[in-house]
Parts: structure tokens; sequence; C-alpha cells
């Protein structure tokens, strides 16, 4: 169902599996139109059904070795094994199950030296560039409105960079860590500029607990208050929500 009132299109979907079978089946589709398509992927709970999806259409056909992928984020500090990564979580819920090469594989390092954290970003930005560009940007939503680490506030035209993380993303991360005082105060995150020039965007939501996080960036005025709001107006984006997650859309 697309709504013309809103201010970005928005899909809502039965449930959280059929949610992931058309994200995946879309991933899918620009793979097939372009064999070394650019992928920005997400960590979090809500890709891991679209993960497990992709995962399945390989395993049925659907070559990967030519993707290139491109992280939005990591903590920082943080160690490529440490359980808790975005490394860690990537490796686990999909890289270690396909069969895109490692060598095209990129994700942020949590563990260059501070002084260099700087010359990172800026060569993260330049691969992007290089690969000609992100094709496809899958995004979720936290509840504060932020994408990738992009916490409220963040500019339009933010590129890569080393952000310290909000209390209530640090809050929702705490359980991984064993507590919140154990969750890195900082990350590296594509920006928002980073993102708006990916050619097509997907973000992902679902539950409850975004559904009003979801209203203020649908029908609210785009604003970097809710950094998601910043997607109004991209060319080719779309939400894709589950019932719960578009509740406060309604009348
Ligand atoms: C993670 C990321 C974050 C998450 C967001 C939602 O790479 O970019 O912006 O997408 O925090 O996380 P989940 O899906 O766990 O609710």
């Amino acid at each position: 169902m697309t709504n013309n009132p809103f201010r970005i299109p928005v899909v809502i979907h039965a449930d959280s599996m059929a949610l992931a079978q058309v994200v995946a089946a879309r991933i899918a589709e620009v793979v097939r139109a372009k064999p070394d398509a650019v992928l920005g992927l997400p960590t979090g709970a809500t890709p891991i059904g679209t993960y497990h999806e992709l995962i399945a259409l390989h395993k049925a056909g659907l070559d990967l070795s030519r993707v290139r992928t491109f992280n939005l984020d990591e903590y920082y500090p943080i160690a490529p094994d440490a359980p808790q990564s975005y490394h860690h979580f990537m490796r686990e819920q999909l890289f270690q199950q396909v069969n895109i090469d490692p060598k095209n594989i990129h994700i942020p390092r949590g563990d260059v030296p501070r002084d260099e954290v700087a010359a990172h970003c800026e060569a993260y930005e330049r691969a992007i560039v290089e690969a000609g560009g992100i094709d496809f940007q899958l995004l979720g939503i936290g509840r504060d409105g932020h994408i990738g680490f992009n916490e409220p506030g963040s500019a339009e035209t933010s590129r890569t960079r080393l952000v310290v993380i909000n209390p209530i993303t640090r809050q929702d991360a705490a359980g991984e860590f064993g507590g919140e005082a154990n969750v890195p105060r900082e990350a590296i995150t594509m920006g928002i500029g980073t993102i708006l020039v990916a050619r097509e965007i997907i973000l992902a939501a679902l539950g409850e607990k975004k559904s009003s996080i979801i209203a203020r960036a649908v029908l609210g005025l785009r604003t970097s208050d809710v950094p998601a709001s910043l997607l109004q107006g991209h060319p080719c984006v779309t939400l894709h929500l589950d019932g719960d997650a578009a509740a406060d859309l309604a009348g």
C-alpha cells in the first residue's frame, strides 16, 4: 500500500517475514540487473530476516560473487572479533553464508588508532566513490530517528566520521554489552550525505517501539532533529514497515 499524503512512500506488510521476503527479493533484483552492484548494509535486529531470505535466495542460485558491500557503521573503539562488533554481526548473519568475495566487503574499522580515524573515514568515502557509488542502501531506524549512527542534529551534508552515540541508543544496546556502561560511547558512521546519494534506499522498521518515530519521519517536517526525515525528497526511497511500526500513521 502506498499512501500519497505521506512524505515518504510507505509499504506496510502483514508481518516481519513478508517484509523480509519483499526486501530480499528487491536486493536480488538489483543484483541480477547489475551483478557487481554496490550494496550499503545495516546491522541490528531488523535486517536479520532480510539477510536470512537473501541467504535462501543465494542457496537457490543467486550469485553474489561480484557484489561490493559497504556497511553503514561500527562502534568505536571495538575489536573486529568482539562479539558485539558489527564485523562479527555481518560475518555471522550474512557473509559466512553467501559467496560475497571478502575483498569486496567494507566495514568501518573500530580498531584504528584515534589519530588515524579521520583518514580512515576519508578513505572509506573515497572507496565508495571509486566503487561507483552505492546502488542500493538498506537502512534501519533508531528510536531517536537515527539512520546509521547519525543521531539527531546530524547535518544533511555529513559524511563518514566519528560520532558520539546518544544515551537512548546506548540503552538499546545495553543488553548485548552486559550493561549500558559497557556500550562504546562513540561510533564511526557513514554520514547522512553519504546515504542520500545512494541511488535507491529502503528503510525497514519492525515493532511498535518504532511507531512514533516512524510517524515523525513520514508525516513530520524534514528536519535533522529526526535524521530519517531527511530521506524525504530522495528520488527513490521506500519505507517498509510491519503493522506495529506503522500503527501511528493511521488517521
Ligand atoms: C546499524 C544501524 C542502526 C540500526 C538502528 C535500528 O548498522 O545502522 O541505525 O539500523 O539502530 O536497529 P534495530 O534494527 O536493531 O532496531
